[in-house]
């Protein structure tokens, strides 16, 4: 039973929340499981050692095999260390869960640059920089698996996170292009949208919803989609509070005019034009 026994697997921010259950559930599974997380408050402020130690220390108590590392995925040197951890301490990296995540909320008309910024940095430019450092090794040994954490904020939007939804949907857009370029080398790219409750969402939803989204229960996708038997790829998943829901974008059949149409030509066809209900699965025309 291959699944992901003596898989090198890299989960980044796992040092709580989505990012540790990762872990313990790789590690329970056989992988040997580099945690990542430096270790700062929420909003990505401060840095410490604990969190990721924390973690490891849990996995070598249940028998499991893990190391620490406390980088930032936030720069490419931080990545590139963290790469070399895996390779340093377990001779491979085969998969990476691109999990690390900060919230900078703010309705659009307060939004500071630096508070977009900071958001992309960490999630967008980090699964760049991780998945970057990592792409050889897996293209060299013909075979790797990545999971992006996404966020229906990102796939529907929501109140105050223009930074994190941009984050959040370019990981999305950035999967969609690997899982093509890594389509001969065995590599799988997947995306999963958790709904659970960690700090992240403490005073985001209800007592009640939260009691009711375990992250736990978004564990088993994350380590199913590294595994070996994973052949999908390009695949996004909302999960949580037991359910598990695959998310596609659809096209409609697209309404042609012969000429360059008028305003009022398109004011008449706009109906049609927005009309879904004969939409197939999406595909990119230029490919
Ligand atoms: P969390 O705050 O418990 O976990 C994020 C972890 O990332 C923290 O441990 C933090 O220290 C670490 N981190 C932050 N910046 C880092 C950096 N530059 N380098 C390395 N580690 C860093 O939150 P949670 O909920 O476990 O989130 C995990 C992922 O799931 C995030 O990407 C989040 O955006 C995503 N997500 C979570 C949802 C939920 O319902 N909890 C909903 C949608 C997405």
């Amino acid at each position: 039973m291959p699944g992901v026994t003596d898989r090198v697997v890299i989960v980044t921010g796992a040092g709580g929340g989505l990012g540790r259950e990762y872990a313990l559930l790789l590690a329970r599974e056989g992988a040997l499981v580099v945690v990542n997380d430096l270790g700062g408050a929420r909003d990505g402020s401060g840095s410490g050692h604990n969190m990721a130690d924390a973690v490891v220390e849990e996995i070598r108590a249940a028998g499991g095999t893990a190391v620490a590392n406390y980088d930032s995925v936030a720069t490419t040197e931080g990545a590139q260390a963290l790469v070399q951890t895996a390779l340093d301490s377990f001779g491979a990296v085969h998969g990476v869960v691109n999990n690390a995540g900060i919230l900078r909320d703010m309705s659009f008309v307060k939004m500071t640059p630096e508070a977009f910024e900071a958001v992309q940095r960490v999630h967008l430019f980090g699964a760049f920089n991780v998945t970057h450092a990592a792409w050889p090794h897996f293209r060299e040994q013909g075979f790797g698996r990545v999971v992006m954490a996404t966020s229906t904020s990102g796939l529907y939007g929501n109140f105050g996170q223009a930074n994190y939804g941009a984050a959040k949907l370019g990981m999305v857009g950035m999967m969609n292009t690997l899982a093509i370029e890594g389509r001969k080398y065995d590599i799988k790219i997947n995306a999963v949208a958790p709904m659970a409750a960690t700090r992240m969402t403490a005073d985001i939803a209800s007592a009640e919803m939260l009691e009711k989204l375990p992250p736990a229960q978004v564990a088993p996708i994350v380590g199913y989609l590294v595994s070996e038997e994973n052949t999908d790829s390009g695949m996004v998943l909302v999960v949580g509070g037991g359910a598990v829901q695959r998310v596609q974008l659809f096209a409609n059949k697209a309404v042609l005019f012969s000429e360059v149409p008028t305003l009022d030509q398109v004011r008449e066809n706009w109906s049609r034009i927005t009309d879904m209900s004969d939409a197939q699965p999406g595909v990119n025309p230029a490919g």
